[in-house]
């Protein structure tokens, strides 16, 4: 059994996720990367790491569901327990939350329920907020809706920028997103249905 992370980007959470899966022995390794787009820079970042990693383009397919089904098929050959989405830019659908329900994390670069959706960090420095802050929580049907599992606040300073603040946010996403896992599959972090659902 092992996890799969979901990227649209950069992939830098991806890339923290699997070097600390790695160094630390996770129960379950990251064995999987897979992006809705054919460019995204996380694609190199797969291949330096040597993790297998697959390209689904939802414009191949005629309906969402159908899009879902494909993916749940290469989920379940590469035996996937688990999906953490990093800065995957879809909104998850019925077939695979039924299929993965609460066994799907969400990284969020805003104190939840504060700033949902795309642009968090445009959202908060244009809002004034003199703290905002990174949330990983339960992935259900909604955008950013989940039950919160861990957060942690960030300082917004006086004169920052969107790149300041995506800096210092992300270094926060990269210690507190492996740190949740690890204890996820340790059993330290229960799904809010209170079982560990092991069926897949
Ligand atoms: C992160 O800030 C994450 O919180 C958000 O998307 C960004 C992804 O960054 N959901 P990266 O692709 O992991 O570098």
């Amino acid at each position: 059994m092992s996890i799969a992370v979901f990227a649209s980007g950069d992939g830098s959470n991806f890339e923290v996720l699997v070097e600390k899966s790695r160094r630390q022995g996770w129960p379950e390794p990251v064995t999987l990367m897979l992006t809705d787009r054919p460019k995204a820079q996380v694609l190199e970042r797969a291949k330096r790491l040597g993790v297998t990693a697959v390209v689904f383009n939802p414009s191949d397919y005629e309906t969402k569901a159908a899009y879902e089904q494909a993916i749940l098929s290469v989920l379940g050959e590469f035996g996937i327990r688990r999906i953490l989405l990093a800065g995957y830019m879809r909104i998850v659908g019925p077939v695979l939350l039924e299929a993965y329900r609460w066994r799907i994390l969400n990284i969020h670069p805003s104190l939840l329920p504060a700033f949902q959706g795309k642009d968090a960090l445009e959202q908060a420095l244009n809002y004034g907020v003199r703290w905002t802050g990174v949330t990983v929580h339960w992935v259900d049907e909604g955008i950013d809706t989940g039950p919160i599992i861990e957060q942690k606040p960030v300082l917004v300073e006086p004169g920052e920028t969107v790149e300041s603040l995506r800096r210092k946010v992300q270094f926060v996403e990269h210690n507190l997103y492996p740190a949740v896992v690890r204890k996820w599959l340790t059993g330290k972090i229960l799904p809010p249905d209170g079982r560990e659902s092991g069926r897949h």
